[in-house]
């Protein structure tokens, strides 16, 4: 017999069939009824056994955390809670799980201890939500740029290049660290490494989804990112995920109405197809934020937040008009920030960032034209802007409870101006050759943005620190498993 997953029993429309239901138990109460989880949905089917005709020996290996397999007949349930359970005729242990041993409990764990178990956490409710919410995300976005006629394209994870000169890099070689080559100046002699030069993993995809941008018109990318910086915040991870479109003859006001389309479609989405999931989170969080000083509190439960995002423009604000904002408000003048604005030019820590977003507008907000130099450098260079006051056409969206959640731009598409600056900051040319080629050959206007998955679960599942909405994080100090 052929099981079926608990979300098609849950979801039957006839009942008196005989089943088959394989899964992990949850909890056995009075001896009799078997909470059975499968991962297919967050809601248990109950399985209600015939203790007098199970063998006490079976009855005691029916422990939370042990795999089985029912057969038996699905019923309309009598008790509270469930509209169906299954009267069970035959079970099978599949596999035990020493109820001493097994360190999912059914209790209330902390969020620093499930991290730990990280192989394990998975089979808690939370956790299977998150993850099943994650996964429906992932097909939303290749759902979305599939629809539109994007191409989806697979840049390379180890690369000479790096595309945020930001250089928190980590460095992929085949060298015997013990035993480096070295070369007639004494450095390490990268020639004689894997690639024949120095390499490392990818902080972005971008500049290698340009050149696709300028043949195949509209691309995006999603797949892993390393950043090596040494960032223990909620907001950081080591392996990230991150989604980066790249449109040839959008400008910025194309790639802001790209990015709010694409972050409303995606959400809209995730409401649609993961209610019970959402359902389930937005209580979770109405307990965490019990213990919370109502101050801190979040104003809206989380679906009235995600249908606010959906239901709102993004506010677009340019940098300027942001530094205004911030140097007149009361953190500031109070000196309750950290970093305080006094000047345009600034870069806008986290704490400036989610004060616009949570306390002055109240709602996503698109920062735009930035100061030249605190952006990368390939980013457009604006027409007219004063000289010492020269800013990019960039834009950052920050999100409630996230910070930055999207960091984009238009592209410096002029070849001389892209060079002079690439001299300005010392970044090699003739290993950008490739990318400087965009600009030599049919060079167009064109933008782009990076959206960083994680932070997209973080905002859409409710949770707080990012290493709970990825499988398995890497952070400073951490890759387990
Ligand atoms: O702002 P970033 O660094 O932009 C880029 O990498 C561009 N090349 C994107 C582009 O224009 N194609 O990163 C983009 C996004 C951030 O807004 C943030 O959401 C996420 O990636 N991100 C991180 N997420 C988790 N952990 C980290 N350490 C992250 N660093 C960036
Ligand atoms: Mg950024």
């Amino acid at each position: 017999m052929k099981h079926t997953k608990v979300r098609d029993l849950l979801n039957s429309t006839t009942t008196l069939q005989e089943v088959n239901a394989k899964g992990w138990v949850r909890t056995f109460r009075n001896n009799q009824f078997i909470a059975l989880n499968d991962g297919s949905t967050i809601n248990n089917i109950q399985c209600v056994v015939d203790f007098e005709n199970t063998p006490e020996e079976t009855l005691k290996r029916i422990t939370t955390g042990a795999a089985v397999s029912v057969i038996g007949t699905l019923v309309e349930s009598k008790g509270a809670g469930q509209k169906y359970e299954i009267q069970v005729s035959k079970l099978e242990i599949l596999g035990d799980s020493d109820a001493e041993k097994f360190p999912m409990q059914p209790k209330k764990h902390s969020l620093e201890f499930l991290r730990e178990n990280a192989h394990l956490r998975v089979r808690t409710n939370a956790f299977g939500a998150i993850m099943r919410v994650r996964s429906v995300l992932s097909y939303a976005v290749h759902s979305y740029f599939q629809q539109k006629g994007f191409v989806y394209v697979n840049t390379p994870i180890i690369t000479g290049a790096d595309a945020e000169g930001a250089g928190e890099m980590f460095q992929v070689t085949s060298l015997p660290l013990d035993n480096l080559p070295k070369n007639e100046e004494g450095n390490i002699d990268f020639k004689k490494d894997f690639f024949g030069k120095h390499t490392n993993l990818t902080v972005s995809g971008q500049l290698e989804g340009e050149t696709f941008a300028m043949a195949l018109g509209q691309i995006y990318t999603f797949g892993p990112t390393f950043r090596a910086e040494n960032s223990n915040t909620s907001r950081h991870l080591a392996e990230f995920w991150m989604i980066e479109p790249e449109v040839a003859f959008n400008d910025l006001d194309d790639n802001m109405d790209l990015a709010e389309d694409f972050i409303q479609y995606v959400i809209k989405y995730a409401l649609d197809n993961c209610k019970d999931d959402l359902a389930f989170l937005e209580g979770r969080l109405l307990e965490e934020e019990k213990s919370k000083p109502q101050a801190e509190r979040s104003e809206m439960a989380l679906l009235e937040k995600l249908n606010f995002v959906l239901e709102n423009n993004f506010k677009r604000v340019s940098y300027t008009e942001a530094i205004d904002i911030l140097r007149d408000s009361t953190p500031n003048k109070k000196k309750k920030f950290q970093y305080l604005i006094t000047e345009w030019g600034a870069d806008l820590q986290s704490e400036h960032e989610r004060y616009l977003v949570e306390k002055h507008f109240k709602c996503p907000v698109i920062l735009y034209d930035y100061p030249a130099n605190i952006k990368a450098f390939y980013m457009r260079l604006n027409d007219n802007t004063e000289p010492g006051r020269e800013t990019v056409r960039a834009m950052d969206i920050l999100f409630p409870g996230i910070g930055e959640i999207v960091g984009g731009s238009e592209r410096e598409e002029r070849y001389d101006v892209l060079v002079q600056k690439m001299e300005a900051l010392g970044i090699d040319k003739e290993e950008l050759y490739w990318y400087l080629d965009t600009r030599r050959f049919g060079s167009a206007t064109h933008a782009g943005f990076g959206l960083g998955f994680e932070r997209l679960v973080l905002f859409v599942t409710g949770m707080t620190n990012i290493r709970d909405v990825i499988p398995f994080p890497r952070t400073p100090g951490s890759a387990e498993f």
